[in-house]
């Protein structure tokens, strides 16, 4: 009742206060905690990143070598998992494991259970609850890239393997998904460190679908593992991280740099959709596009050129000074050139949305923390409609029905 204003997809909904991540649309800014996320992406780390996310300042050594050992400590995952990663078929989707693990996940701790947050432990902000909600996040952001290796490997038919120590957390993860018994296995460190940084500038966006969905679903007091399963599965589509994935699909159907011209009229006649291209928020440009762009060329110096790259670049070019993209504010975002990394390092094309979903982890704990812990408690999400169906009707039994 009362009800009068409908704002489908969100276009003018402020749903929270957040002092997480700040984003300019017209002007092309992104920082999370105020610093620019050009600084963060070329002087600080994704782990120090996502101390910065969830904390809210960056940390003394101190504070990060403790939170560091933590998460470290967290990535390896309990042995039976085996067997669940077994379970799946040699061609299921990774994004449809992963999110499948961090919910299998949660039936693990029983600290984290729903059923105890009727004494509402995520809640009451002191010490114990604090500690209760900081370990599950070592565990989830520590476990995230564990179960992300675990999904490669099983489709790839290669044994598990157990965390390493002394790597970083990138270099962790690699590790985790190349090592086939070497000794002396090392991560390549340019690749290391540019998959660094690309985790670093996907760690948060606000309050993105799944983002919002995290939120959402942690709003009944439900645990995080389920809350962040919940996230990944929004993630999972391509128009949020499955984009990465469609670019390549695109790129590879649109073939050589000259079919490029009558791809884009068959945009404009809405017959296909630009991966990669327009944005919610931003306006004029996306920011970490342009460190994706350039870090691209890094990487192409160790790997070699991607032989899509002609043609994603006759893409952009064209896409750049065409009316109809110019007259709809639409640029490149983080998913247009990203997956030309991904794939010149070596990345089967449907991992991409999971090297966006384990970076993710991070941020959407940080929301779920600062919700969990804002002043006067969680208010439960419960959105409301307006109702535009039948008005009330009688029951008629089958044989009356025509
Ligand atoms: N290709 C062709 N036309 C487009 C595109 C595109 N990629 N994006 C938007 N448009 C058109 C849209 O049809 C509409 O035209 P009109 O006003 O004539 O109907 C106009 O531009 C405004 O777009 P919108 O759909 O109202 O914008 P939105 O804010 O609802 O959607 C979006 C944003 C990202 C879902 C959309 O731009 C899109 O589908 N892009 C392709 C998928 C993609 O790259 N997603 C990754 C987003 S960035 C990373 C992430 O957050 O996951």
């Amino acid at each position: 009742k009362g009800l009068r204003v409908q704002d489908k997809g969100f276009l003018n909904t402020a749903v929270l206060r957040s002092k997480i991540t700040y984003i300019d649309g017209d002007a092309g800014i992104l920082r999370y905690r105020g610093y620019p996320i050009e600084q963060l992406a070329l002087q600080s780390s994704h782990l120090e990143t996502a101390y910065l996310l969830i904390y809210g300042s960056l940390p003394t050594s101190a504070q990060y070598k403790v939170f560091q050992g933590e998460v470290m400590h967290h990535s390896v995952v309990h042995a039976d998992a085996e067997q669940f990663f077994r379970s799946f078929r040699y061609d299921a989707h990774p994004m449809a494991i992963l999110t499948s693990a961090l919910a299998y996940l949660g039936s693990y701790y029983s600290e984290a259970n729903p059923s105890l947050q009727g004494q509402n432990l995520f809640t009451k902000g002191d010490a114990a609850s604090l500690a209760i909600i900081d370990k599950q996040i070592f565990r989830l952001i520590g476990k995230a890239t564990t179960l992300a290796a675990m999904a490669y490997r099983v489709r790839q038919g290669r044994d598990f393997v157990t965390p390493p120590t002394g790597l970083s957390y990138t270099g962790s993860f690699l590790y985790q998904m190349d090592h086939l018994g070497e000794t002396d296995y090392k991560p390549n460190p340019v690749l290391e460190k540019a998959l660094d940084v690309l985790f670093l500038i996907h760690a948060d966006h606000e309050l993105n679908a799944s983002a919002t969905t995290v939120l959402q679903t942690g709003s009944s007091l439900v645990d995080p593992y389920s809350a962040v399963a919940a996230g990944c599965a929004s993630l999972y589509g391509p128009l949020h991280g499955g984009a990465n994935e469609a670019v390549i699909r695109m790129l590879i159907s649109i073939g050589r740099p000259g079919n490029v011209p009558a791809f884009i009229e068959a945009v404009k006649k809405r017959e296909k959709v630009l991966s990669g291209f327009g944005h919610r928020v931003y306006k004029t440009s996306d920011p970490r596009s342009f460190i994706v762009r350039k870090m691209a060329d890094e990487v192409f110096e160790v790997t070699g050129k991607d032989e899509l790259l002609e043609t994603a670049m006759a893409l952009h070019e064209a896409a750049m000074k065409d009316e109809y993209f110019v007259k709809r504010k639409l640029a490149p975002n983080v998913d247009f050139w990203s997956g030309l990394i991904y794939r010149a390092m070596g990345f089967p094309l449907d991992f991409f949305p999971v090297l966006f979903a384990v970076p993710r982890v991070v941020g959407w704990l940080a929301h779920w923390r600062q919700m969990m812990l804002q002043d006067g408690g969680v208010k439960i999400w419960r959105p409301r409609q307006i109702y535009v169906g039948a008005p009330k009707r009688d029951y008629v039994t089958m044989e009356q029905r025509v």
